[in-house]
């Protein structure tokens, strides 16, 4: 299977009315289960990294990205990668040469005018070196800088004001605050699906949900229906890893050889990647149906 674009993936996504899961590696591990688990439900998936997980790897995006890479190209299913959250431009410009073929720029924390100026810029780059944009819009919780609660007065994102948004900065896809919230460890949130839907007549891109980790099977499918195309996940990884890891040290804690505890870690983000694109994947077949 070739590498995929984020573009073609969410493109074809939009068309069949259909949802595709973006989740966030740190390590290689990350990688492989994600690989898997798409595999198992025979899922397109998108693999992302963040500005954060590039400065846990000591800045450096090119080396895990690259396994990536490889990984990807050998997949039974497409797969397509996608740097997250990038503040930095310096970091955005290395996008395309490191393999990525979209990235998201996250100016969501500036004040209104700021944002469109700083997104339409990254916006004007990425297009020249080929790469697909998403931006944010509203205020997605859970991040430093961000409001803490996704229901405070303001931080969902206006339909009117995503649409002259959109309209100005030429974005390819549009991450919308609708009640999710970052670095949920439980799956207890609910989206406001009226304005999914608003958003979605408002908004002619793709819409993308943050902080999906947080939502049941129920609402990630709805979210789909009401018309988002991009979930993004990343802490319900960290659950099922650092849950895994946890399990095998407390069972024997004098284990010491990696192997062991990591691989029932990545058996354990392949059983979540498996479980959420299965979940998702029954929201066409609802539409379907
Ligand atoms: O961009 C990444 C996501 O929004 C991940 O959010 O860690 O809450 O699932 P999450
Ligand atoms: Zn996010």
């Amino acid at each position: 299977m070739t590498l995929a674009t984020t573009g073609d993936l969410m493109r074809r996504a939009a068309a069949g009315g259909r949802g595709i899961l973006a989740f966030n590696f740190v390590t290689v591990e990350h990688v492989e289960a994600i690989v898997a688990g798409a595999e198992a439900s025979r899922s397109p998936v998108v693999l992302q990294l963040s500005q954060n997980a590039v400065a846990y790897h000591g800045g450096r995006a090119r080396p895990v990205t690259a396994a990536a890479l490889v990984l990807a190209e050998a997949a039974a299913v497409e797969v397509a990668l996608h740097l997250d959250h990038v503040e930095d431009m310096d970091l955005l410009r290395q996008a395309a040469d490191a393999g990525f073929s979209s990235a998201m720029f996250d100016a969501g924390t500036l004040p209104y005018e700021d944002n469109v100026a700083a997104t339409r810029a990254a916006v004007v780059w990425a297009h020249g070196a080929g790469l697909w944009l998403e931006a944010e819009l509203g205020h997605v919780g859970g991040k430093p800088g961000a409001p803490a609660s996704a229901h405070a007065a303001g931080v969902r994102t206006d339909p009117a004001e995503a649409s002259e948004y959109a309209a100005r900065t030429g974005v390819d896809a549009l991450a919308v605050a609708v009640g999710s919230s970052h670095a949920m460890t439980t799956r207890s949130a609910s989206l406001d699906h009226g304005l999914i839907a608003r958003l979605r007549a408002a908004v002619p891109v793709p819409l993308v949900l943050h902080g999906s980790s947080g939502l049941p099977d129920t609402e990630l499918r709805r979210a789909v229906q009401s018309g988002i195309v991009k979930l993004n996940v990343g802490t319900a990884l960290s659950v099922a890893f650092t849950g895994a890891v946890r399990a095998c040290l407390e069972r024997d804690a004098a284990m010491v050889d990696p192997r062991r505890y990591l691989a029932a870690a990545r058996d354990a983000m392949a059983g979540t990647v498996r479980q959420l694109t299965a979940a998702v994947d029954e929201a066409a077949m609802d539409e379907d149906g």
